[in-house]
């Protein structure tokens, strides 16, 4: 049987981390993977995780079974975090809000997913272009059918609305537009205030349902105006998805923290959803693992904790403009001009717009590692190796001569 198994394409940043490890350069570069880093190159454990976990270890009673939705703390403590006050105190609202813990953002797409394709199996999932490339595989697996909208457009290097609003108008009703809410991966191209209320307005005329995808939540402009395009959707729709993933914001990669929030039009349809989730969930794995939540549980619920990481947090969100512009200070000539729009774009990722000639040239001559299209981790730079990462991009640009 497993002789002929069909094998489909490594995921590719797996593939570049392996290029990046099997490297034995000691001044490789890897502006690939997605994980932040600080002035070291270090991707360093939160002073306010180390915290709860030492009060963990002592205070922790039970490792038992949590059940498919999770821990009912944590996702009462996340929807706080995220969700309009309003919306989470008022019970007649609350009823409509259905919050379930996930393996990571990642398990939460996934349960997002399946469970659009067991209320909607012909329903179309709308990915910007370029998607976050795990996006793909993700609903593929889900059985979902694809389609895409532009987002960024190559030339103008910045974001494409008016390619967005007209590819979605060719969307049916029922269909699902995943959106990313902050920092957008790969792009690094976020929606304005006013595209997020049109964008609001023409789904609701073509009767499309948002799925908002959330997973640098704080570390774009901060942790309320990272928010913007929840509130407006919000505001407007009676049915949205949120996926959540609590990996970069708490620095909990390996632990695999997230949520689903979904909301319904009432209490009654809320019910069935939530039980149809948790069916889905009992099919796949069965429960989220229970630490990373216990972690970002014990942050929420304290004061000095809490205080402590939102500070950890706005230092690493500063660290990455920091580095959007010592790369963007340290090229010079003809790619300083061709780099320039580095510096209006946020959070953690950038997109170089570079052919798969430049990045295995990046790769074999540079020992520099960067994502498909050109994605760099923005935070992977630092004063150590900035000038090299500016000569490698000099390089291969004159190289290609563009
Ligand atoms: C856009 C986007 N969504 C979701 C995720 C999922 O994150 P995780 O599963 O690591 O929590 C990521 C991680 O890179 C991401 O970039």
């Amino acid at each position: 049987m497993l002789q002929s198994i069909d094998v489909g394409p490594t995921d590719p940043i797996l593939m570049l981390l392996a290029q990046y490890h099997a490297d034995p350069n000691p001044e490789k570069i890897d502006l690939g993977i997605g994980v932040y880093r600080d002035h070291k190159g270090r991707t360093p454990i939160l002073k306010a995780v180390k915290q709860a976990e030492a009060h963990l270890l002592k205070h922790e009673q039970s490792k038992a079974y949590l059940g498919p939705a999770g821990d009912p703390t944590f996702n009462t403590l996340v929807t706080k975090l995220l969700l309009d006050d309003q919306l989470t105190r008022e019970p007649a609202l609350s009823e409509t809000l259905c919050t379930l813990q996930t393996p990571g953002g990642t398990g939460a797409l996934r349960v997002a997913g399946d469970l659009i394709a067991h209320a909607n199996p012909h329903a179309t999932l709308w990915l910007s272009n370029p998607p976050w490339v795990t996006h793909r595989p993700i609903f593929s697996s889900a059985g979902l059918q694809l389609g895409y909208y532009r987002y960024f457009d190559p030339i103008k290097r910045s974001l494409d609305f008016e390619g967005m609003k007209e590819d979605l108008r060719d969307a049916a009703p029922g269909d699902v537009v995943v959106i990313q809410v902050a920092g957008h991966n790969p792009c690094g191209c976020d929606l304005n205030l006013q595209q997020w209320e049109e964008l609001s307005s023409l789904m609701l005329d073509l009767n499309l349902t948002p799925l908002l995808d959330l997973a640098y939540h704080g570390l774009c402009t901060g942790l309320e105006s990272d928010l913007l395009g929840l509130r407006v959707i919000q505001r407007h729709h009676q049915e949205w998805l949120l996926t959540y993933s609590a990996s970069k914001t708490f620095g909990i990669y390996f632990e695999r923290t997230g949520a689903l929030i979904i909301h319904c039009k009432d209490k009654a349809v809320t019910q069935d959803v939530r039980q149809e989730a948790l069916n889905l969930i009992c099919g796949n794995y069965y429960m989220p693992p229970g630490h990373g939540a216990s972690i970002v549980t014990t942050i929420l619920e304290s004061e000095e904790l809490n205080q402590q990481w939102r500070k950890e947090l706005n230092k690493a969100r500063l660290r990455i403009s920091d580095c959007r512009k010592l790369l963007t200070d340290s090229l010079n000539g003809t790619t300083a001009w061709h780099y320039r729009f580095l510096n209006h774009q946020r959070g953690m990722f950038s997109y170089l717009g570079l052919s798969e000639t430049q990045l295995s040239e990046l790769r074999e001559q540079h020992s520099l590692y960067i994502g498909t299209g050109g994605r760099i981790n923005v935070a992977g730079i630092n004063e150590k190796n900035v000038g090299r990462v500016c000569e490698a991009l000099k390089a291969v640009q004159r190289q290609t001569g563009g």
